[in-house]
């Protein structure tokens, strides 16, 4: 069977990892890929936002399956492209992908079908989301409509800070067109944690759950990224949190979709916080956490192929998702200065020291090859160093050993991934 996979982050690598355990599976394509994706797969030189390109490559090449890892394609409708050149795809459809393209229907979603988040109000005008901010309690979120590389919440202690986020999110377009419209939402407290998974239209089934570390610096400090380390499970999604979201927002949401004539197949990704009053759902992604994927997936006992092509064919209700009993830490290697400005095009060494390691596991996010076939930097997050282990702590004490194993110039992590762990 050939696959291709769409994107070029960690989330791609760890997509295409998983991929390469099926003993389906005979050829992986890759577009655009990275250099560490290189190593599994051909990379084929196509931007994910060229979707007639990608089917043609498809098509042309026998592929298979295709699998879309960011959202920005799926939002843009790169299923319904090859759907209806009658290429096998894994992800959600444009009117499905709109639970994360838009954070105005997710909420007016969640509050017809009675689904737990935050109490919020929707404007499409400046002065009116100023009136009903004099009103409102502080703190105050502020959440740009559509996407903005997860960049595109505010939460706002004060009225000043509030007048001013709606002036950048609305007036100065500091998102884009991702600013027409604003989400004002109440402030929430509590843990967060990121439960991902499978949906087949119908049936959903959960993956091992994971909780992120949004900030760029230690102690949750410094501006929100996309994602600086994580681990999987989190001890803090109890038996008790499981049963109530699975009661009250897993199925419910999947049901609800459907309802709208919006089926979704792919995966859904719930961003939940643990509130003093229970779960509440703070966003919906419409596919692998990036770098949630990274220690979720390779957590991952079943064939992903099998489960895949279940969410397309709607069979998931027959088709094992099943997680082995141990547990991930991810600690991104990133370019200092990220998430605003760095630089590129360094050279990374050490990255062989990973060969032939099946619990320790280098995704690349941000690479590239230089002519000479050297590694080079290539972005804000340039690695995810992940290790697996019986348990969280000795997971987090191997992941954050291999991060010495690999140098480049300006090379930052956060050094308190998994902190947390130790308050379980
Ligand atoms: P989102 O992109 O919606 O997940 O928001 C990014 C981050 O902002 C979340 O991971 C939370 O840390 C924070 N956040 C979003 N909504 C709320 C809320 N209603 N209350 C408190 N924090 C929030
Ligand atoms: N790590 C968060 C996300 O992928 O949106």
């Amino acid at each position: 069977m050939k696959v291709l996979v769409i994107g070029s982050g960690g989330r791609e690598h760890a997509i295409v990892t998983a991929v390469k355990k099926s003993p389906k599976v005979t050829k992986i394509y890759c577009a655009p890929g990275n250099a560490g994706i290189a190593k599994l797969a051909e990379l084929v030189n196509i931007g994910v936002m060229e979707f007639e390109k990608l089917a043609d490559f498809a098509a042309d090449n026998a592929v298979d399956l295709t699998v879309v890892g960011p959202d920005d394609p799926l939002v843009g409708g790169i299923v319904d492209v090859f759907e209806a050149r009658g290429l096998r795809v894994f992800g959600p459809r444009k009117n499905a992908a709109i639970l994360e393209g838009s954070k105005a229907f997710s909420k007016d979603l969640m509050k017809k079908y009675n689904i737990p988040t935050a109490a919020y109000e929707t404007f499409d005008d400046a002065d009116k989301a100023i009136e009903y901010l004099k009103t409102a309690d502080m703190p105050i979120v502020l959440k740009a409509d559509g996407l903005a590389l997860g960049k595109g919440v505010l939460i706002c202690q004060n009225l000043d800070e509030a007048i001013a986020g709606v002036k950048e999110i609305m007036l100065d377009k500091k998102f884009g067109s991702a600013g027409n419209k604003l989400v004002i939402e109440e402030f929430m407290t509590g843990r967060e944690v990121s439960v991902l998974s499978f949906v087949d239209g119908k049936t959903i089934k959960t993956m091992s759950s994971a909780q992120d570390h949004k900030r760029a610096k230690d102690n949750d400090e410094g501006l929100n990224t996309g994602g600086m380390g994580n681990f999987s499970p989190s001890p803090f999604y109890t038996e008790d949190v499981d049963k109530f979201c699975r009661e009250n927002i897993y199925q419910r949401t999947v049901d609800a979709m459907a309802s709208e004539g919006r089926e979704f197949k792919g995966v859904i990704f719930f961003g939940l916080m643990l509130t003093p009053k229970g779960p509440r759902v703070l966003e919906f992604n419409a596919r692998f956490g990036d770098p949630e994927a990274q220690v979720v997936l390779t957590r991952l006992k079943s064939d992903i192929i099998d489960i895949f092509e279940a969410c397309i064919d709607g069979t998931l209700a027959n088709t094992p998702v099943e997680f082995e009993d141990n547990a991930a830490v991810c600690v991104i290697l990133a370019s200092d200065g990220y998430p605003l400005e760095y630089k590129k095009g360094f050279e990374i060494t050490g990255l062989e020291a990973f060969d032939g390691k099946d619990d320790y596991f280098c995704f690349h996010a941000g690479t590239k090859f230089s002519e000479d076939k050297k590694v080079l930097t290539n972005g804000g997050r340039v690695l995810g160093v992940t290790a697996t282990a019986p348990t969280l702590k000795e997971a987090r004490a191997k992941a954050y050993e291999a991060t010495e194993w690999v140098s480049f110039a300006n090379k930052y992590m956060r050094t308190d991934i998994g902190k947390a762990i130790d308050e379980a």
